[in-house]
């Protein structure tokens, strides 16, 4: 079988270089390039792609239409790892693929499963990207991929996780900790996508990876096992929680320019469809429609949450968003800093 040409969006993002890695794994499967908005064509990380033999594209993708087809024309696959409050700047490359034929649009998903309509604004404005795709009867496949391990563990007394934790300190149960939710290594994403996008059983499918769906509860008594250590628990009751989200919703209404209110508005609905409604499940996502990645793949077998903690007590796990860091929290680590 001939290479499919895969064109990524978000190559320098936490998302995108885990999929640039799995499919540079794979080069008898995939011819890899990245699209680079102009802002960032000189930026170090895009001319380390480059050097690794990455084909970059600066485009940008609110431009003309018909740059962004001729450089899709003759892609394989498009696969959008933008950041989140981007995604209604994927529309217009929906269009652009479908004039250019592209086989296989993966627009942005990779986050927890839960159902359109209300949930998650989160959710919704990635629903948006979709229902176009399914208008314009353009061949796709959604990834969703739970919660990253990276972002699920809690810190510890000691410090001695502080290095790769986005916030600190991490110590919340939420609605009692017993909810299962789906966990996936941020490393392996990269491996499922690559599996994902050569399989044709995906196509026009929704698809969800994880290694294994754990409660805060289990988490929590995992790290405590490995460490060690004793964690103090912060509770917060679920009806805590659907008030936070309430508030959330009036602030991100009544400023809805304010990067900050939607960002903390995002979270509050992480923490209302994971631990209240319990959406980020095998058996929800299998409810609603998803192929489980497990199921397709049993000869992958992604890293645990056991093994991500042994890593991390090595001191051999990369703090996601690291280069936004230095000045106070990050634009998109903010994201998560916002939950606790
Ligand atoms: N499941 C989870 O636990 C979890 C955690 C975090 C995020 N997520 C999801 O994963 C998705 C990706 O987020 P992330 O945190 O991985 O992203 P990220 O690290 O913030 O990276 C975003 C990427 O998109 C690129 N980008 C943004 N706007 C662009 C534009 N107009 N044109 C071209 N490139 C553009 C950025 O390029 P530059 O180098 O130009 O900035 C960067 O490479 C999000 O949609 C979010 O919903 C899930």
């Amino acid at each position: 079988m001939s290479k499919q040409r895969v064109l990524i969006l978000g190559a320098t993002g936490q998302t995108g270089k885990s999929i640039l890695q799995g499919l540079l794994k794979d080069t008898e499967s995939f011819e890899v390039e990245a699209l680079v908005r102009p802002t960032s064509a000189e930026k170090p990380e895009v001319k380390k792609i480059a050097e690794m033999g990455v084909k970059i594209h600066v485009v940008d993708i609110g431009g003309p239409l018909e740059e962004l087809v001729n450089v899709l024309t003759g892609i394989d696959v498009f696969i959008s790892a933008i950041d989140a409050m981007g995604q209604l700047a994927q529309l217009q490359l929906v269009t652009a693929a479908k004039k250019a034929g592209v086989k296989r649009f993966v627009p942005c998903a990779f986050i927890t499963v839960a159902p359109p309509g209300g949930v998650m604004a989160l959710r919704d404005s990635k629903e948006e990207v979709y229902q176009e795709i399914r208008k314009q009867f353009l061949p796709y496949t959604i990834i969703d991929v739970g919660y990253w391990h990276q972002v699920s563990f809690p810190t510890l007394p000691s410090g001695r996780v502080d290095y790769a934790s986005v916030i600190i300190p991490r110590i919340k149960i939420h609605a009692r900790g017993t909810t299962p939710t789906m966990l996936t290594d941020l490393r392996d994403i990269g491996t499922f996508v690559a599996l994902i996008i050569k399989d044709p059983r995906t196509l026009n499918k929704f698809v969800c990876t994880y290694s294994e769906a754990l409660s805060e509860n289990e988490i929590f008594a995992m790290m405590e096992e490995l460490s060690g250590e004793k964690i103090e628990r912060e509770h917060i009751s679920a009806e805590d929680i659907i008030a936070s989200r309430v508030s959330a919703l009036a602030s991100s209404k009544a400023e809805p320019e304010n990067w900050m209110a939607q960002a903390r508005k995002f979270m509050a609905d992480y923490e209302f469809s994971n631990y209240v409604r319990a959406d980020n499940t095998p058996e929800y996502a299998k409810y609603l429609g998803y192929l489980d990645a497990r199921d397709l793949y049993p000869e992958f077998k992604p890293k645990t949450f056991r093994e991500f903690l042994g890593e991390l007590f090595e001191g051999k796990v990369d703090k996601p968003y690291k280069q936004y860091r230095e000045s106070a929290f990050g634009r998109s680590s903010l994201s998560f800093g916002l939950s606790q």
